[in-house]
């Protein structure tokens, strides 16, 4: 055995979740979650969201707004009643643009300047007839929800930092938006997690979905409870998964975490999503590198925080060549590291790997954690939707999240579908605001 594969056979011993800690995480999870719903302490929000599934038979011309990041998009969505749902018109775009000089998202920018900016937004998609149309919103952060129509937004997450938003009601931060800039026959009816969103468009089609999942930029569970405390009814509930602590970490996860907006905060995230499976990739490679295990010049940029994104990864993943260009290039690209032998470029390869894997299992053991609760004998077939990036491009990610239900289900995994949910997080805002008469 050579000095770097032994090496990494020990990182892949750390990074792996093997069968039975698949299980003891479900077990835990779902222990995390009959807590977080009776209000005890828990690492799982448990949030309420006041809405259940459709029955397919919604229907209308209804506005999403779709809010999860500094990308911004609105919609215009026909639900024909039948399952089926047709995009009518759609925009996207920047809550920061610097060649444009303006940036909603710094903490010098006011709720007021951002939901104006929405508000003009949506004027500008939404034909001014005499018709009215109901508004969905999808709002992608943590909040308090006290209706459907009421969310508190409790911290924001990813970066965005605008003042005067968090412990305020985000539907009358847009409503008041849209009065200030006279749009009357646009009228706020629901607003929305994404994951939310995700199982809501799947379910509008499939009543078999109960999970909803965003596997992309960021990580985040939603499932349909059966019957609420609060309601006695099926309701969604938006678990905040990415906060779920109880995954041991690794040094190498350590070291992201104490460098991060916030240390402690959205564990499973750090260890699963798109916006940091590249990071533990290049941190484990620098290791490598500072202890002599792989070439590698002090001075190449390795040691630059996020210097390969989870699209680097995608392609590393993919490269089935002899050679492995494609590994070798990213090397290059990103780190100035361009003079590394076959056996390195593999184990490059197989570093972006066990961290895709893990991120997939580990995502799956919360999954299983949740059937554990709502069936755990499956007994009927349940459909998880999933939207995201991950979930959608990287190579391997779907397989090795199906092969991860079977290791806890077996033959069993069969009743569980995974399926992608694509754009799911805005057409769930437009059926969540057409379900919201049949549901109350
Ligand atoms: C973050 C947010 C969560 C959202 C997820 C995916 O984890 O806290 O609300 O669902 O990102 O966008």
């Amino acid at each position: 055995m050579t000095d770097l594969s032994r090496v990494l056979a020990g990182i892949e011993e750390q990074l792996s979740v093997p069968a039975s800690l698949l299980k003891e995480i479900a077990d835990q999870f779902q222990a995390a979650m009959t807590a977080g719903l009776a209000g005890k302490p828990s690492s799982l929000k448990m949030l309420p969201s006041y809405i259940g599934v459709p029955t397919g038979r919604e229907q209308g011309t209804v506005v999403a707004v779709d809010f999860g990041g500094t990308n911004v998009r609105v919609l215009l969505i026909i639900l024909t009643g039948d399952g089926q749902v047709h995009i009518s018109n759609r925009r996207s775009f920047l809550l920061k643009d610097k060649r444009k000089n303006y940036d909603f998202t710094t903490a010098s920018a006011s709720g007021m300047q951002l939901f104006d900016f929405i508000a003009g937004k949506i004027a500008e998609i939404v034909p001014t007839t005499d018709k009215t149309y109901p508004l969905g919103h999808t709002f992608s952060f943590p909040c308090h929800q006290y209706d459907i129509n009421e969310a508190e937004l409790i911290s924001w997450t990813k970066e965005i930092k605008t003042a005067g938003v968090e412990g305020q009601n985000v539907g009358q931060l847009l409503q008041a938006a849209l009065e200030r800039k006279e749009i009357a026959y646009v009228y706020p009816q629901a607003i929305i997690n994404d994951t939310t969103g995700t199982l809501l468009t799947a379910a509008y089609r499939d009543n078999a979905t109960d999970i909803g999942a965003i596997c992309g930029t960021g990580h985040n569970s939603c499932y349909l409870e059966p019957v609420h405390p609060l309601t006695n009814k099926p309701m969604i509930v938006n678990m905040e998964s990415g906060n779920f602590s109880q995954i041991m970490q690794t040094k190498y996860d350590l070291c992201l975490d104490q460098d991060s907006e916030k240390p402690g905060a959205q564990r499973l995230e750090k260890q699963t999503s798109g916006q940091y499976l590249g990071e533990i990739v290049r941190i484990i490679v620098s290791s490598l590198v500072a202890d002599g295990h792989m070439a590698g010049e002090p001075a190449n940029t390795l040691h630059l925080p996020y210097s390969v994104r989870t699209e680097d990864l995608s392609t590393i993943l993919a490269d089935h060549t002899a050679g492995l260009e494609a590994v070798a290039e990213v090397a290059a690209a990103c780190w100035n590291l361009g003079n590394l032998t076959l056996g390195e470029l593999a184990a490059l390869k197989t570093i972006a790997r066990l961290v895709a894997v893990r991120s997939a299992r580990l995502v799956a053991a919360t999954w299983a954690g949740v059937l554990y609760r709502i069936d755990p004998e499956l007994n009927r077939t349940h459909t998880i939707a999933v939207d995201g990036s991950l979930y959608e491009k990287m190579p391997g990610y779907a397989e090795y999240l199906a092969q991860a239900m079977n290791d806890v289900w077996g033959i069993g995994a069969k009743k569980v579908t995974i399926r992608l949910s694509k754009d799911g997080s805005g057409i769930g805002a437009a059926i969540a605001a057409a379900t919201v008469y049949s549901w109350q």
